[in-house]
């Protein structure tokens, strides 16, 4: 497959882009493990260099020492290879969000999002989550077949987040296009992000007026006092980075629940192995497979390999959790395990609040499509099942399934 590419500025790095993300990135990851071992110098688009760490240890180090693998792009020592159009440029751009952010301006911000998330009643959270996965449902269930990850996974999360920010089903819907298109990075990605940018800021100058009990308001009116030019791209930030990850965490569980003989029973009623199939969803095919990432604050040893003051280093975080040093598979350790990196570590990870409102969010979305539609069964083979090519996001292109049609609900 990818055999290591030659280039005049780096020998022998892997290039992060192209078709083999489509179909078995993890035989990348072993790949690149054989040839490098824990971190990888990899190529990204326009053949822009970094580092990939894809030891299980290592990115445990780099995500529990920011003072060295620090978040801020301004660190970046490949600036003057970016050019304007840069299809990766909203994962580097220096637009000020908590992302971004370091030390004491990192933890005033990332404390008003997770105090305004975990502000939600989760109670409430799963009555929205079950409601609009009703309706949604609702959308496709007189016909006899439906796309899962069309019409189902890559809506439900937005849905749910729009009501936690107190928009209409309409109004997420849209939104939510707008973030796969920036995340996936292609030539509308910029587009994307500024469209997104002014929603926020609309939205932002209506809850200043009048607040109400949602996420923004919360947001507003924590002690951290922000201004809007954080609160703007921090409320991007929660809504994207919340969207995609829960749509292809959905869309995975799914995939794995209908292709997957050990999780038959629960599509004929049992829910047991629902959470187990969730969980083995963050070790297998985990929907942030590689993030972007931290820069080095110093010349620093890694895994072998010197890493230069300001070089990028992308988390692998697939190719960690499938450590072979620490992953050796369902049979020996059980799914039950949680030491996976999916969420991340370290005080950029993602937030706990947003981790529970992205399981709730799931969970609902399994549970009601089973309840709804009891006999949901594959309309192809498991192998003509598409994965998406980004490098960064692992989800479906779709996700093509037939039921018997039932009636909708309705009324909600
Ligand atoms: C309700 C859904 C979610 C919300 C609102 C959310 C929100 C966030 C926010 C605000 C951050 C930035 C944290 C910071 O830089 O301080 C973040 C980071 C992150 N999230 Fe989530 N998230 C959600 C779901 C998920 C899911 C389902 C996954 C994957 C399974 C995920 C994986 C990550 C990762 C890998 C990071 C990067 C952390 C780093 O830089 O080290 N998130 N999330």
């Amino acid at each position: 497959m990818n055999a290591p590419h030659d280039t005049k500025s780096r020998p022998g790095a892997f290039r992060l882009y192209g078709p083999q993300f489509q179909t078995s990135p993890a035989e990348l990851y072993r790949q690149m493990r054989a040839q490098y071992g824990p971190v990888a110098p990899v190529l990204l688009e326009g053949d822009v260099p970094a580092w990939l760490v894809i030891g299980y240890r290592e990115l445990h180090h780099v995500l529990s020492h920011p003072e060295v693998f620090a978040r801020s792009s301004r660190r970046w020592n490949a600036w003057d290879l970016i050019p304007e159009n840069w299809p990766l440029r909203p994962m580097v751009m220096r637009t000020p969000t908590v992302l971004f952010a370091e030390g004491e301006e990192h933890r005033r911000r990332a404390g008003a999002i997770s105090d305004a998330l975990a502000g939600a009643d989760q109670h409430e959270v799963r009555q929205y989550a079950t409601q609009a996965a009703d309706r949604l449902i609702d959308g496709f269930c007189t016909a006899s077949k439906a796309d899962l990850r069309a019409s189902y996974a890559a809506r439900l999360p937005a849905v749910v987040l729009g009501r936690l920010y107190g928009l209409d089903q309409e109004r997420a819907d849209v939104l939510a296009e707008a973030m796969t298109t920036m995340v996936d990075g292609g030539p509308d990605a910029v587009r994307a992000q500024q469209f997104l940018l002014k929603t926020m800021g609309e939205l932002v100058a209506a809850r200043r007026r009048r607040p109400g009990n949602d996420v923004v308001s919360r947001m507003i009116n924590h002690p951290a006092a922000l201004r809007d030019e954080e609160l703007i791209p921090d409320l991007v930030v929660v809504l994207g980075g919340g969207h995609q990850p829960t749509t292809e965490w959905l869309g995975n569980t799914l995939r794995l629940m209908l292709t997957d003989d050990r999780f038959a029973a629960s599509l004929t009623g049992a829910r047991r192995s629902v959470r187990e199939a969730l969980t083995e969803v963050l070790w297998e095919d985990t929907p942030t497979q590689n993030y972007l990432g931290r820069y080095a604050a110093r010349d620093v040893e890694l895994g072998g390999q010197l890493i230069r003051t300001g070089d990028l280093l992308l988390l692998g975080l697939a190719g960690a959790n499938s450590d072979p040093r620490i992953n050796s598979g369902p049979d020996a350790q059980g799914w039950g395990n949680q030491a996976y990196l999916s969420f991340s570590h370290g005080e950029h990870r993602c937030p706990y609040p947003a981790q529970e409102l992205a399981e709730i969010i799931v969970t609902a979305g399994v549970e009601v499509l089973l309840d709804r539609l009891p006999d949901v069964e594959l309309a192809v083979g498991a192998d003509e099942l598409r994965w998406r090519p980004s490098p960064w996001m692992r989800g479906l292109v779709a996700l093509p399934v037939v039921f018997t049609p039932v009636p909708p609900l309705g009324g909600q």
